[in-house]
């Protein structure tokens, strides 16, 4: 692979390539391939190439979850194959297949438009079809894994393109087999089953107040979807003015008891109960409660509108936002005994 980029059928390869608009941090960073893959039938001799074989590989889709701290010495390998196909129409449901390199929140007007529901509380997140399943997306009380029943993926171990069921994907919050064994899969295309009537998810905070704002009693899907896109677009920095890639830090769940003992000391504090004597609780409050939001560090920041989110204000670097992240762990490990993880990719 000498020439600086070059077409194959089914795929493109770049040298040296700028990664600067690939990340929603939109932090600089190169990669020393890149290949960006249309067609899923390709993968076999993409695997074969011996760049891809000697190299380390990162798969990225729209790189909406991911902090890019260095330039990447290997292959960047980047599912842009689009298509959505209604595979078997029952009436009350169908099950359509979604190409990886679909955008989200283009599947789901497409779902909304086409009569389908379910999807309409995930309107509005950023990302890619292939990326969805990684960790398992959710908002506004729904999580995609209610509504994928196959997944095609290529796996790297076998060297074959393969099925899975939801049930071996082992999904959980922000979780899931693809997450655990990163860059084992690439996710090439996802089988939904979506229904045409279901009941509407009203129940999470704010959602039912701004459908009242916005007079509407009896909410069908749509008007739904677009309670969840004012609500987000009051809530959350838009990645096009701000770089950011959504929540940087899972919310912990915690026993419990120990969610209580932190409640006795800090009522404030939102939690949730879950199954299994575990509580969920706000990321977002413990981290306000130590004073990040709205924190500036050169160009690294924590978000004035939301303190789960990191952002890039400028020309911060991602090493920069990486180590402001890492004071916020320490500082509320410090005062809370809480642990965040980190939800996207740390590269
Ligand atoms: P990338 O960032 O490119 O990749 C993310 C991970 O998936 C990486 O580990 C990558 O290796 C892997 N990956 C990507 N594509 C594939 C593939 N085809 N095969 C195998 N592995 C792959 N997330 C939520 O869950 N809920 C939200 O409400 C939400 N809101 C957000 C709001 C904003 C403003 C932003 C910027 C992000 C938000 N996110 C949210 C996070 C992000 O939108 C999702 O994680 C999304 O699925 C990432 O898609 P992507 O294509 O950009 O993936
Ligand atoms: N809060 C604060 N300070 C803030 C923001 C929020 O204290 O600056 C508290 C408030 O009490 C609020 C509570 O946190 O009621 C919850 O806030 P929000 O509804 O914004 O949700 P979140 O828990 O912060 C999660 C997801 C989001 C998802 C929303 C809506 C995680 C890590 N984040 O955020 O997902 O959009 O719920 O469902 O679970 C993402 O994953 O990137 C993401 C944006």
């Amino acid at each position: 692979m000498k020439p600086s980029s070059f077409t194959q059928p089914g795929y493109r390869v770049t040298a040296d390539a700028d990664l600067t608009h690939h990340n929603s941090f939109r932090v600089p960073a190169r990669a020393q391939w890149l290949i960006e893959v249309d067609d899923a039938r390709a993968l076999p001799e993409v695997f074969g190439l011996g760049a891809v074989k000697r190299s380390p590989l990162l798969i990225l889709g729209e790189g909406s979850n991911v902090l890019l701290t260095r330039d990447w010495p290997g292959v960047v390998l980047a599912v842009a194959a689009r298509g959505i196909r209604v595979l078997e129409d029952r009436g009350d449901d169908a099950r359509m297949r979604v190409e990886a390199g679909e955008n989200w929140n283009e599947f789901v007007h497409w779902s909304l438009g086409h009569g389908f529901a379910g999807l309409e509380n995930l309107i509005l997140i950023p990302g890619s079809v292939g990326a969805a399943p990684i960790q398992n997306i959710g908002a506004y009380g729904v999580e995609v894994r209610e509504f994928i029943e196959t997944i095609e993926a290529f796996d790297r171990h076998s060297g074959q393109l393969g099925r899975l069921d939801n049930a071996v994907c082992n999904f959980a919050y922000r979780d899931s087999l693809f997450k655990r064994d990163p860059d084992r899969f690439v996710v090439t295309s996802v089988e939904f089953r979506l229904p045409r009537q279901h009941e509407l998810r009203l129940d999470y905070a704010g959602v039912r107040e701004e459908l009242a704002a916005m007079k509407i009693d009896a909410p069908n899907p749509a008007a739904l979807a677009e309670a969840v896109m004012r609500l987000r677009t009051r809530k959350l920095p838009n990645p096009a003015e701000i770089g950011n890639a959504g929540s940087f830090f899972k919310n912990p769940v915690v026993p419990s008891a120990l969610a209580n003992e932190l409640r006795r000391e800090n009522p404030a504090l939102p939690a949730w109960l879950g199954n299994a004597g575990q509580c969920k609780l706000s990321a977002a409050w413990l981290v306000e409660a130590c004073g990040f939001k709205g924190l500036r560090e050169g160009d690294a920041g924590v978000s004035e509108r939301h303190a789960l989110v990191l952002v890039n204000h400028g020309t911060a670097t991602g090493e920069q936002i990486r180590a402001l992240a890492q004071r916020v762990v320490d500082t509320v490990q410090t005062r809370f005994g809480i642990r965040l993880e980190p939800e996207p990719r740390i590269v």
